[in-house]
């Protein structure tokens, strides 16, 4: 069977983007593949994280993983600083990636913006330790955003190059696996600026742990227009929705699209649902479908979060089950650079 792996960093007011773009999906892949779900606390620390919330971060995302429907008994959760297969594959992928490829990585241009010499050395070597993650389990897929792209590419030159230094067939090369329509979820307040766990008005949010009343205050409040919802006409012949249109009335076509991924419907359904409708008719079947689709995980979180010894016992027991996979490859890759194993 196919294996995924992917991995998400620990941060706090996890949000609807980060749960239509990623975790969703990552729910959903767990039929037909074996699924490995990584905390990535070591890619974290690459910039300075204060180590009580980096602790309750990895759990909350945990925790995340678990009310969004990962299931622990199927799939692997665990970690990543718990497998030091990880930290040490890394090593040996730093030296086979050149400087010069990591030099073209954007994210870190974007990252580290001007003050390049004052970034850590950590923050600049992160692709390789991405690498690491996805070539410990010799993965085939890997889901990732628009924005990890480049990394994932990097990842197969760099397992390509390995291949050839050392005459091996040792790892795979890891296919992108770009799920749905990218949904695109935007600040409930300004339909111009992307939904964001930094952004200071928490009513530009949902967030995972939000409870049935407080979805349905922020939905209330979220920015509307005041014309009617528009129908199909507006979609162009593919079924896409023009940037210019989307542009012309960002906020209700936000909401359209919220709407659209949680009732897992294409945008033109939805769109032909409520063509001509109040924009507040619109917004209280959406409250409602939010709801019914959000509310029972955020109960979950909460639970979850008063209850931090069995998301730790998770933890734990899937670090065991991903090191059962990823040493026997390290051993493999240690072997073909001519380090003594004994
Ligand atoms: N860099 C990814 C991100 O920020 C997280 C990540 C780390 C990852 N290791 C990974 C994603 C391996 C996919 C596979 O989103």
């Amino acid at each position: 069977m196919d294996r995924v792996f992917s991995g998400v960093q620990p941060t706090g007011n996890l949000h609807l983007g980060n749960y239509l773009g990623a975790i969703r999906n990552w729910v959903k892949l767990q039929n037909d593949h074996d699924c490995i779900y990584c905390v990535v606390d070591l890619h974290a620390i690459t910039a300075w994280q204060d180590p009580a919330e980096l602790k309750a971060h990895t759990r909350e995302v945990t925790a995340a993983f678990l009310a969004a429907g990962i299931d622990p008994s199927r799939s692997i959760i665990f970690n990543q600083s718990q497998v030091s297969a990880h930290a040490e594959l890394a090593w040996i992928l730093n030296c086979v990636a050149r400087l010069g490829w990591l030099n073209r990585m954007t994210q870190f241009k974007e990252k580290a913006g001007k003050h390049r010499e004052k970034a850590s050395v950590g923050l600049y070597a992160y692709p390789n330790l991405m690498a690491a993650d996805i070539l410990a389990y010799k993965a085939t897929h890997v889901p990732v955003g628009e924005d990890q792209k480049q990394h994932l590419e990097l990842t197969r030159d760099i397992a390509q190059k390995f291949n050839n230094d050392y005459g091996v067939e040792l790892f795979p090369m890891p296919k992108p696996l770009i799920l749905g329509t990218a949904t695109r979820v935007m600040s409930l307040r300004d339909g111009k600026k992307k939904m964001s766990k930094s952004d200071p008005s928490d009513m530009s949010r949902i967030t995972m742990t939000d409870d049935a009343d407080t979805i349905q205050k922020k939905l209330r409040k979220a920015t509307s227009d005041s014309e009617l919802l528009p129908g199909q006409e507006v979609l162009d012949e593919t079924g896409d929705l023009p940037e210019e249109t989307r542009q012309s009335r960002p906020e209700a076509y936000n909401l359209l699209g919220i709407y659209a991924a949680l009732a897992d419907k294409p945008l033109a359904e939805v769109l032909e649902e409520f063509a001509g409708a109040q924009f507040s008719l619109f917004k209280s079947a959406l409250t409602d479908l939010a709801v019914a689709s959000l509310g029972p995980m955020g109960s979950e979180m909460k639970r979850l979060s008063a209850d931090p010894a069995s998301v730790d016992a998770i933890l734990s027991a899937g670090a065991e089950k991903a090191a059962a996979i990823a040493q026997p490859i390290l051993a493999e890759a240690q072997d073909a650079v001519g380090l003594l194993r004994f």
